[in-house]
């Protein structure tokens, strides 16, 4: 007969080799205090309910305290032997107080066991998370207001569209941040029924209670059905699809460093502990980690992608494919706050270079839609405003010339309704001071959002503490 814990039915047992292809032990070592927090109320549970003794569910406590102690001290060994943290645990539990530890497993299953851990173990990672985008969203927001005067071109198609403040662009990114947050938010707002009880699939003719579990453990209620239960990775799934989107934006973030930071651009300038130098070109400062973000998107993506496949063909209830979750989880949610530790101090020590910035949108063209605007508002119909407005475009194009260069002749030869205030019209700081409408560019409007951002921060700061 087989020493596995399972072991009764068998006369063979896997290789070593084979052993530790299947064994999940060393991977989910983070997950041994919430097992034992679920095992802690599992078993006053069943001391509650009569299904145990008083002395045995007092000698599991006492057991499972000393096992938690032990991992807590580094002292715990984890054996592929054992496969997963829920079978070791329960070996050592029964080497230290007998064979009262076999009584723990009464009316539950591995099955229900690891959701539960998982759901513990995700309310943290998932809390911890929110934090680390207020962080990102702090710098930003710091950013924001340190740069709050300077003019920067916004692009579209990569061409300069129209001048916007700087702080305006950076809190573009606060706010693709706070919908990752709140995805966070209403993620853990549904992670509120315990899956403990559902046991192997059908749940257990013991007399259970799973109002008593979910209580103790903080969750609003069981859920529904056992099957469902067991068989259910959603939370994973969910929980990548977050971090995928999340990333996305922290990539957007680190292309636009990278291009800001070029020769051509200059409009940033990362500090030295965010760059590298090159092996052999003296002068280069690279956006090396900004560019492995933006690289690592592709792992990212593929977690998401593994979980859904993973799932995809799986016959309920529970199958061992499903004990990938795991490892992709775990890569999921390491490399997520990995990135967002390092993006949150790399945002706060960038500097701005004001003058660039404002050369650029000078340069660009990025008031042209203001002087159609001054047009149509002298009375020239819109569609016959741009095409003055581009044939002085590309005259100032062949003349090498920015649009407020240009002298109020050259301005009236291309429409009489052209004065004097034309160039407080075409001006970047009347440019971005017009745009006044809410959510706009104007430094008013600005002033709102970041008003509301830092409600929000306040708000998140309360939940969080
Ligand atoms: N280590 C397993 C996992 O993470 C626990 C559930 C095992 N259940 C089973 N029926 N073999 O998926």
């Amino acid at each position: 007969m087989s020493s596995k814990m399972w072991g009764g039915r068998f006369s063979e047992v896997p290789s070593k080799f084979v052993e530790e292809f299947g064994a999940v032990i060393k991977v989910e070592t983070r997950l041994c205090p919430y097992d034992i927090q679920g095992s802690m109320a599992h078993v006053t549970m069943l001391g509650e309910t009569g299904i145990l003794k008083a002395e045995d569910v007092e000698l599991i406590k006492k057991g499972l305290a000393e096992v938690g102690k032990e991992i807590e001290a580094g002292k715990f060994v984890f054996n592929a032997e054992d496969e997963d943290i829920h079978m070791a645990i329960e070996k050592r539990l029964t080497e230290i107080i007998g064979p009262a530890g076999g009584r723990l497993h009464t009316g539950r299953s591995r099955n229900d066991q690891c959701c539960v851990d998982s759901y513990l173990y995700f309310r943290d990672a998932a809390k911890e998370c929110q934090k680390l985008i207020v962080e990102i969203q702090k710098s930003l927001f710091e950013q924001a207001e340190k740069n709050f005067g300077t003019i920067m071109p916004g692009f579209t198609h990569l061409q300069v569209a129209q001048p916007v403040l700087a702080a305006h662009w950076m809190m573009a990114y606060f706010w693709m941040l706070k919908r990752d947050y709140d995805r966070l938010q209403s993620f853990l707002d549904r992670l509120v029924e315990c899956p403990l009880g559902a046991a192997a699939l059908a749940g257990t003719d013991f007399p259970i209670d799973r109002w008593s579990t979910a209580k103790q453990l903080g969750f609003k209620k069981p859920t529904e059905n056992s099957i469902d239960t067991v068989a259910d990775r959603d939370y994973c799934i969910e929980f990548a699809s977050i971090a995928a989107m999340s990333y996305m934006h922290l990539s957007r973030l680190c292309e636009e460093i990278i291009i800001f930071a070029s020769q051509e651009y200059k409009f940033v300038e990362l500090s030295d502990d965010f760059t590298t130098g090159s092996s052999i070109m003296p002068q280069k400062k690279n956006c090396d980690f900004a560019e492995l973000i933006k690289g690592r998107t592709g792992r990212m993506y593929g977690y998401l992608q593994a979980m859904l496949t993973m799932m995809k063909g799986i016959p309920l209830a529970y199958d061992k494919d499903m004990q990938e979750d795991k490892f992709l989880s775990y890569e999921t949610i390491d490399l997520w706050q990995n990135t967002m530790k390092v993006m949150a101090p790399m945002v706060r020590k960038m500097r701005i270079n004001a003058k660039r910035t404002y050369q650029a949108a000078a340069h660009g063209f990025s008031t042209a839609t203001d002087m159609a605007d001054y047009l149509v508002k002298k009375g020239m119909p819109f569609r016959d405003a741009h095409r003055v407005v581009g044939q002085t475009v590309r005259y100032c194009v062949e003349k090498d010339k920015t649009l407020e260069e240009l002298a109020l002749e050259e301005f009236k030869a291309q429409s009489d309704l052209f004065e004097e205030d034309i160039f407080e019209d075409i001006s970047l700081e009347h440019s971005v001071g017009a745009r006044k409408s809410y959510g706009g560019t104007s430094p008013e409007a600005v002033k709102v959002q970041m008003q509301n951002a830092e409600k929000f921060l306040d708000d998140a700061h309360q939940k969080l503490l």
